[in-house]
This record gives structure tokens, C-alpha cells and sequence, in this order.
């Protein structure tokens, strides 16, 4: 079995055909599905998903490119959506460099990430981090503001020191497409070096599609072809890893 840890099935690319996507992901073993808002609107949606589909679950958060959506009532209102069922984190959240060239806008994504860390330190739930371009700011406001939290810096770009620094904090990386691409040098070093108890497996549907799928609409069922990737890098069998990411999965996330 496999969990997908980090996909948007409320994306309207799945408009047509969402049914026959979590098809075909069971079909495959890919049993469990955690999809992540980045606004207040497609937080809602989540909510509504995972109400109509069994195996999904959801996390809920304004993303760092989305922060003209956050307002003073934006944490009560994440709030009501963490109390419905299945949704078992805030996320995702963090800081993105890579879009926003603007230090004072910069400061406004820190703001922002920090309120809703201290939402889920009260909501008592993980948190999964976007951090693109970011890392030493987002590795000091965890350090700093991350106390009593436990979470993912999913899809992890940063380097081994960073990562290893993570992992003193009782984090996770999560894993996915850009293991697979051939330009990606430092992934494959970063998993090689990080204990299996700290590795998350996920898509990001309907980005990032792994190889032999590129370029074409992600889906949760790829998350298999991320697994064998990783399982050839860290010479490990398939079956360890499904065992090891699931575990994981199960004990960040308590979705059981
Ligand atoms: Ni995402």
C-alpha cells in the first residue's frame, strides 16, 4: 500500500474525471490520499471532497503565493474546516521566494506562515511547508516558531545540511516528481542521506508529473513511479518502501 501525501484533487483539472483518477490510484495500491488548499476557497473544497470520497484526506491553509486571500479571519476560519472529518493538518503554508521578489511582500508570506503555525500548535496538527527559495528563512522561523509542531517541507529542494537539520526537529521531507528528472542532482543526495523514518512519498497532482509521465497531468497512482525511483537511490526494495513512506505517513499524519 501507498500513501500519496501531497496532492490537489479539488484542482478543476480533475474536474471530469476525479472518479476514474481515485480509480485508478486504488488500482495500483495508492490507498490514501492527502489533498493540501493553498486559498480559503479550495481549503472549502477539500472539505467537501474528502466528505464524498473515502481515502482522502485534507489539509487546509493559505499558500505563500495566495496571501492577498488571508484577512484577520482567516485562522477562525481555517478553524471550522480543521474540526470536519478527515482533514488532519494545516497546509500548506510557508514561503515562496522564487515568485515574489518583493522583500516587504516577503515579510507579509513570514507573517502569514508564523499565525498559521500557531494554528496548528493550538488545533494540535501537523503542518505540511511549501519552501521554494526560501530555505534559510523557512528553516529559521521553524526553529524559531515551529516548537511543540511536527510537519513535512514537502517537496524538498534544499540541500543535505538543511535537510539534516530538519530531521534534529523531528521533521519530514517529502519526496516526488523532481526525484525522477535527470537535472535534479541534489534529490537523489538528500534522500540517500536521510534516515527512512523521515521520508514522505507524494505527487503534488497535477504538477510535477515523475518520469515516464512529464509534461502530462499528475495524478495520485504516479506516486508508485516516485517510490521505485526512491527505491533504486536508496537501494531498497519497493516493498520497504511502501512499508517505511506508509508508516510515515501514519505517524505524521494519524490517518489509520
Ligand atoms: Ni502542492
Amino acid at each position: 500500500m501507498f500513501v500519496d501525501t501531497h496532492c490537489h484533487l479539488e484542482d478543476e483539472n480533475f474536474a471530469e474525471d476525479r472518479a476514474e483518477v481515485l480509480a485508478r490510484a486504488k488500482s495500483v495500491g495508492v490507498e490514501k490520499i492527502i489533498n493540501f488548499g493553498s486559498t480559503m476557497k479550495s481549503s472549502a473544497a477539500i472539505v467537501e471532497l474528502t466528505k464524498n470520497f473515502s481515502g482522502l484526506y485534507g489539509g487546509v491553509g493559505v499558500h505563500p503565493e495566495e496571501i492577498d486571500d488571508f484577512d484577520k479571519n482567516s485562522c477562525a476560519h481555517l478553524a471550522e474546516f480543521a474540526a470536519e472529518k478527515n482533514i488532519v493538518a494545516i497546509g500548506e503554508i510557508g514561503l515562496d521566494y522564487h515568485w515574489e521578489k518583493d522583500s516587504e511582500r516577503r515579510l507579509i508570506q513570514q507573517k502569514i506562515f508564523i499565525a498559521q503555525l500557531d494554528l496548528a500548535r493550538q488545533l494540535h496538527l501537523p503542518v505540511c511547508v511549501h519552501d521554494r527559495d526560501a530555505h534559510a528563512d523557512t528553516l529559521k522561523i521553524l526553529q524559531t516558531e515551529g516548537h511543540d509542531l511536527r510537519g513535512v517541507l514537502h517537496c524538498y529542494s534544499g540541500s543535505v545540511e538543511t535537510a539534516r537539520e530538519i530531521f534534529k526537529l523531528d521533521w519530514f521531507i517529502g519526496v516526488d516528481g523532481p526525484l525522477t528528472f535527470k537535472n535534479s542532482a541534489k534529490v537523489p543526495e538528500v534522500v540517500k542521506a536521510a534516515p527512512r523514518d523521515r521520508i514522505l512519498i507524494e505527487t503534488d497532482a497535477p504538477y510535477l508529473a515523475p518520469v515516464p509521465h512529464r509534461g502530462k497531468r499528475n495524478e495520485p497512482a504516479f506516486v508508485v513511479d516516485v517510490a521505485k525511483k526512491l527505491a533504486e537511490v536508496r537501494g531498497d526494495t519497493l516493498e520497504q518502501v511502501a512499508e517505511y513512506t506508509t508508516a510515515n505517513a501514519n505517524d505524521l499524519y494519524h490517518i489509520f
